[in-house]
């Protein structure tokens, strides 16, 4: 297995990946987003393959206070073999790199199995409550 940045070509492998993961939602523009983060924190956006398919990405992100995990995915077939954590190893690697001293992550409620995983890497419920507000409200009905 190897653990690089992502690439242009990869985008397809990867939402590919995101749908067969669950992180897919129908209001969410995929490709755009990596699009959008292409132009920022490029080096955050990490990819594991495996004989040259991609089986596991993370995209990172520092705001200059703290860093932040998205859509961490391993594909499901190469599940508990550990890319997971080989991925988030390197991408915190990589931000303690560029000055950045603590990571946050958001988990959703219903994804309970998740947890176990991330406090297994150190991660703690930090006991906040998380809010959001759409500025430009999504296209499609969020559920
Ligand atoms: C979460 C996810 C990325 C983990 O990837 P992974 O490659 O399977 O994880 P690893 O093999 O590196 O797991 C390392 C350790 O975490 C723990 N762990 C991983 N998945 C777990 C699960 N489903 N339940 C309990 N513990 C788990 C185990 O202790 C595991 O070590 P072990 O297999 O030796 O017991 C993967 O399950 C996934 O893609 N899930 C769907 C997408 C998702 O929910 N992403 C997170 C969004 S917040």
């Amino acid at each position: 297995m190897k653990i690089r940045t992502f690439r242009e070509r990869d985008g397809d492998a990867v939402v590919s990946l995101w749908e067969g993961t669950g992180l897919a939602r129908p209001w969410l523009d995929l490709h755009a987003e990596i699009c959008e983060k292409r132009r920022r924190d490029r080096s955050l956006f990490i990819v594991a393959t495996l004989r040259g398919a991609i089986v596991g990405s993370v995209m990172g992100a520092y705001d200059g206070r703290r860093g932040w995990v998205y859509h961490l995915a391993v594909a499901p077939e190469r599940q508990r073999r550990g890319v997971g954590k080989a991925l988030m190893d390197a991408l915190e690697a990589r931000m303690a790199r560029i000055g950045v001293i603590k990571v946050n992550l958001q988990v959703r409620t219903d994804n309970a199995a998740v947890q176990a995983f991330y406090v297994g890497l150190g991660y703690a419920d930090d006991r906040v409550t998380s809010y959001g507000k759409w500025l430009v409200p999504p296209s499609v009905p969020k559920t």
